[in-house]
């Protein structure tokens, strides 16, 4: 069974269909790249998977371990083990980086029938992540995203996701606004979360990425669908010969 199966998805804003009649299969431990030009839906997608509210499913599935994830609010979703790194992590003043990751991973853990985390031992596995993503120690006492920068914010985002530990990750843009030491920590803290139970979905614009975390999977998203699926030579081929091609598939 494919840990995430999409069959024929549409889904609208505002009368306006975005995604139309989508089909991605994704198995575990696979690493899965989308790209595709601006507008064609590859956000709107994530935050369909992740439960974001504002979008009408018109039709289709969304089965993740068989189960329908369109039917499960976002913090259910979570807890199975779906996670978004967003393409523009919000802000939230006055909840502090470190209270809401605690807050955050003890009630995934608590729904995942886990013991939750002991304050030192949280504290202590804050620190090794963060360490590791280069993150220091007074970015974490701040409010949640205030005031970061735009990789800041990346490598945040990444923090969570290694301590939320989940069997899906959605990676949307993770790669923009990073300079060139930051992407190769952030990719190598998305390489050491590799695993054969996990998968990743990474969205970018950029071959730069797939030269550090190289997927098994390459898709082309146009208006709305995948329209093109190969190996991570597609990357290069897109690179080379941009969308164009494409246009007329979708
Ligand atoms: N809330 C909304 N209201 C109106 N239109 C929306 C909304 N959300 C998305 N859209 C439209 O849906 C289309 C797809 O947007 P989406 O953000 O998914 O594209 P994308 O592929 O992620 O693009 P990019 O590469 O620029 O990030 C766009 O035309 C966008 O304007
Ligand atoms: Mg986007």
């Amino acid at each position: 069974m494919a840990l995430l199966e999409i069959r024929e998805l549409h889904v609208g804003v505002e009368n306006r269909e975005i995604i139309r009649g989508l089909h991605l299969n994704v198995n575990a431990g696979e690493v899965h790249a989308i790209m595709g030009p601006n507008g064609s839906g590859k956000s709107t997608l994530s935050h369909v998977i992740a439960g974001k509210p504002g979008y009408e499913i018109t039709g289709g599935q969304v089965l993740f371990r068989g189960e329908n994830l369109l039917r499960m609010e976002p913090t259910e979703r979570a807890a199975k083990g779906v996670f978004l790194a967003f393409q523009y992590p919000v802000d939230i003043p006055g909840v502090t980086t470190m209270n809401f990751l605690r807050a955050a991973v003890n009630a995934q853990r608590k729904a995942r029938e886990q013991q939750e985390f002991s304050t030192p031992e949280f504290l202590k596995r804050v620190r090794e992540v963060a360490g590791s993503l280069n993150i220091p120690q007074h970015m974490i006492k701040r409010g949640l995203n205030v005031g970061f920068s735009g990789g800041e914010k990346k490598r945040n985002e990444i923090l969570q996701m290694a301590l939320f530990e989940p069997s899906l990750c959605i990676l949307d843009e993770i790669d923009s606004g990073l300079d060139i030491d930051a992407l190769r920590i952030v990719s190598s803290g998305i390489n050491a979360l590799r695993s054969p139970e996990r998968a990743m979905i990474m969205i970018t614009h950029y071959r730069r990425l797939l030269d550090h975390i190289v997927p098994d999977i390459v898709h082309v998203m146009s208006k709305g669908r995948v329209v093109k699926s190969g190996g991570k030579e597609l990357a290069l081929e897109l690179e080379a010969c941009g969308y164009a091609q494409f246009e007329d598939a979708a």
